[in-house]
């Protein structure tokens, strides 16, 4: 269609059609499973409104939604399509590694193949729109939705933002295989205090914008065909209702045009946030705010028509909102072809492919973070090796926002291990449930309990021991629960289980060579696992292909070359931790303070236990120090920063030099490093290679006293290395 006849479309409709545009509701209602009845009907669903609703949430398969999309077209008065949304997180049916563990890769383009792979998954089962990416910044471990970001740094995160929005939708949203993307959650969902979901945000304007901005807009700049508003508030004013957020900062300032979707009720939410007396009211503040559509609750249905008719709400709002629905409708050329990529065989070819499967090994395997190797890996002889832990046998490695995924999919690792031969050499044995006994956690389809007695688990850790004992080399694979980490799971204990740590003791107790594979959706405190194992490797929940991809690094076949996006805190006390601190006026230096009187704990250090940035491989990286083309660089020029880096091991490796910048001395402080550039280089051993980073006065920008992105003059400082803890720098001056 043209905006013409858009246009006209929307001229044609009523009042009532065009509210209903703006209402999202679950396939259920159009599949029998749900009817506007009950409860449902207390939510303000009728049939009539359902009957008109724009768009469909959770349903998927090409021969269900194609279905749908009929009935409803035959029964619309101006046939107009409905759009199929999902949360297509980190992959469709092919699982690719959580976000967090895509954010280990350091290589953005590898995941916007991966986002490329889902949409093509997703859209020939019918799917028009994903939400994802999650681009919330993080810096709180205890929050269970840090699985789902890429991490605490800005820059790191404006890469992926941008590289998954294009990887979904592709140059074309109309060109089959591609899906329209949602940046989430708008905004500062990722700073709930205390790391408790859903809880308060208590952001300054400028610390927002400064750090937390930046990635929704990096998405938004590829070309996000919508953003969905976050349950929290900023500022005391809730998400969903803030109009400064959604008007003036996302429209105005950002340049939004897209389509603005609440959060499941967020809506609603406003109410209990205490911000609206009723629902009325409610969907008088959501509107003003520019909220387009209102996910799953029928608000807008049945207040929206009542208050144009009183003048509380001029209907050229609606019009607004209305025409940007249909603008995303056309977008994917719905009212050429409602179908658009439906289609049962090419579901058939598509689904889990090879292609696919291979993909998500190599996303796995790169995601994998090495955290330490007291020269016990890579294992060169798997004989008489006891492989222990309820990750053993576990199906489950996709993580908590990938309920479309199927465990009959995804190998174990006895069956990985077993598939390269190791069978006959290796024992294998549970050693624990992956849960405390009584512990219960819900998904969004299924529970994980632990039934397992507290005799019976005795009985599991004695053969482990066993085993141990008769082993030469133990790899533990232990971990969180999926369900550990997600929506709805914070935590204040940062570790694993329980009875997981009490297998850990026991294990090392009896055998010096423990290799611990890690499992987790958020970083653990994990000071004595580090401790007590030979080597510890970090695989996050790495999806379908995931354990395949744990034995191809255990045996050295691949060398791992992750680095950590977030911080691995020293313990719980010290979170929220991350890299990019301020200095404060009383910086802790250990070793060098003069006083007591500084910042820091007294019974713990205030650096991290594994930094941002941080990873090993099996062979080690010499990076020379750092020599700058100038000592001073004006607005327009550029300063090359040049290493040598060197692979001193014994093994061909990939490392990530990384390029931080501080500025000394700034009208707004400034944080002690921030990511400006990194660049990954493949050595043989004894190979050398330049490493050249260009410095730009961009590179230089922040949000200044005067709240614009700009550079100011002064000394700043460069380090360049291979994680955050960097010392090897040096100086240049900005002049005017
Ligand atoms: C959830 C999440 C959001 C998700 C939405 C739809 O509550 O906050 O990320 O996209 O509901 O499932």
């Amino acid at each position: 269609m043209t905006d013409k006849e858009l246009q006209e479309l929307l001229k044609k409709m009523s009042l009532k059609e065009k509210v209903n545009q703006m209402l999202q509701v679950t396939g259920g209602f159009f599949d029998g499973h749900q009817v506007a009845m009950g409860p449902m009907k207390e939510k303000g669903f009728s049939d009539e409104n359902v009957a008109l609703a724009g768009s469909v949430i959770g349903s998927m398969g090409a021969e269900k939604l194609k279905k749908i999309q009929k009935e409803y077209m035959e029964n619309h008065p101006h046939k107009i399509p409905l759009l199929f949304m999902m949360d297509v997180i980190n992959g469709f049916k092919t699982i690719f590694p959580i976000p967090l563990a895509q954010g280990a890769t350091f290589e953005p383009e590898l995941s916007e193949r991966c986002a490329a792979a889902a949409a093509k998954e997703a859209s020939v089962s019918g799917l028009h729109v994903t939400f994802a990416p999650m681009v919330d910044l993080v810096r709180d471990a205890r929050w269970g939705r840090v699985m789902e970001s890429t991490g605490e740094d800005p820059y790191l995160n404006c890469l992926f933002s941008e590289a998954m929005v294009k990887g979904f939708q592709g140059e074309d949203l109309k060109e089959p295989y591609h899906v329209a993307a949602c940046v989430k959650h708008f905004a500062g969902y990722g700073a709930p205090t205390a790391g408790r979901d859903y809880n308060t945000v208590e952001l300054s304007k400028h610390t927002l914008k400064e750090f937390y901005l930046p990635s929704y807009k990096a998405g938004i700049d590829a070309g996000a065909a919508m953003v969905m508003t976050s349950f929290n508030t900023i500022e005391g004013i809730p998400a969903t209702g803030n109009k400064w957020l959604m008007r003036d900062v996302l429209r105005d300032e950002m340049g939004f045009d897209g389509v603005l979707i609440s959060d499941w009720a967020a809506i609603e939410e406003i109410i209990y946030h205490g911000y609206c007396a009723d629902r009325k009211e409610a969907a008088v503040r959501a509107a003003k705010a520019g909220v387009d559509i209102d996910m799953m609750t029928g608000i807008y249905s049945e207040n929206m028509c009542s208050l144009v008719e009183e003048g509380v709400i001029s209907e050229s709002l609606i019009d607004e909102s209305v025409y940007r629905i249909l603008e995303l409708k056309n977008k994917l050329g719905l009212f050429e072809n409602p179908y658009k990529d439906a289609d049962e065989e090419k579901e058939k070819e598509l689904i889990l492919c090879q292609e696919h499967r291979n993909l998500a090994r190599e996303a796995a395997r790169k995601s994998f973070v090495l955290l330490k190797n007291d020269s016990v890996l890579p294992l060169k002889k798997w004989k008489n090796t006891a492989v222990i832990g309820p990750y053993v046998d576990n199906r489950n490695l996709m993580g908590a926002w990938s309920f479309i995924g199927e465990t009959k999919d995804t190998a174990t690792l006895r069956e990985a291990m077993t598939e390269r031969g190791f069978a006959q050499e290796v024992t294998f044995c549970q050693g624990s449930p992956i849960l405390d006994p009584g512990m219960k956690l819900e998904g969004f389809t299924e529970t994980q309990g632990q039934e397992v007695s507290q005799e019976e688990c005795e009985k599991m850790l004695q053969e482990a021991v066993k085993a141990a004992k008769d082993a030469e080399t133990v790899i533990l694979a232990v971990g969180e629960d999926r369900l550990q980490s997600g929506e709805a799971t914070s935590n204040a204990n940062i570790q694993i289980p329980a009875i997981q740590m009490e297998l850990v003791r026991r294990v090392s107790q009896v055998n010096d060579k423990v290799i611990v594979v890690l499992f987790s959706g958020r970083p653990l405190d994990i000071r004595e696992i580090s401790e007590k194992a030979q080597a510890v490797l970090q695989v996050w929940m790495p999806g379908t292909e995931g354990a395949r991809a744990i034995v191809d690094v255990l045996t050295g076949e691949y060398n791992p070359t992750g680095k950590l996006p977030m911080s691995f805190p020293y313990c719980v006390g010290q979170v929220p931790v991350h890299y990019n601190e301020y200095s404060t006026g009383r910086p802790h230096v250990p070793g060098k303070d003069k006083d007591r009187f500084r910042s820091k704990y007294l019974d713990i250090p205030n650096a991290p236990l594994y930094p941002f940035g941080f990873g090993l491989s099996y062979t080690r990286f010499a990076v020379s120090p750092i020599e700058l083309s100038h000592e001073t660089m004006n607005k327009n020029e550029t300063i090359q920063a040049v290493v040598k880096v060197k692979n001193v091991g014994e093994v061909k490796g990939t490392e990530t030099v990384q390029l931080y910048i501080h500025d000394v001395a700034a009208s707004v402080v400034r944080p002690v490093k921030e990511l400006k550039n990194f660049c990954k280089v493949t050595l043989e051993p004894g190979e050398e290679q330049t490493v050249t980073f260009m410095i730009t006065e961009k590179d230089l920008q922040f949000l200044t006293e005067n709240d614009r992105w700009e550079s100011e003059p002064g000394e700043f400082e460069v380090f360049v290395g291979t994680d955050s803890s960097v010392v090897n720098c040096a100086k240049f001056v900005l002049v005017k």
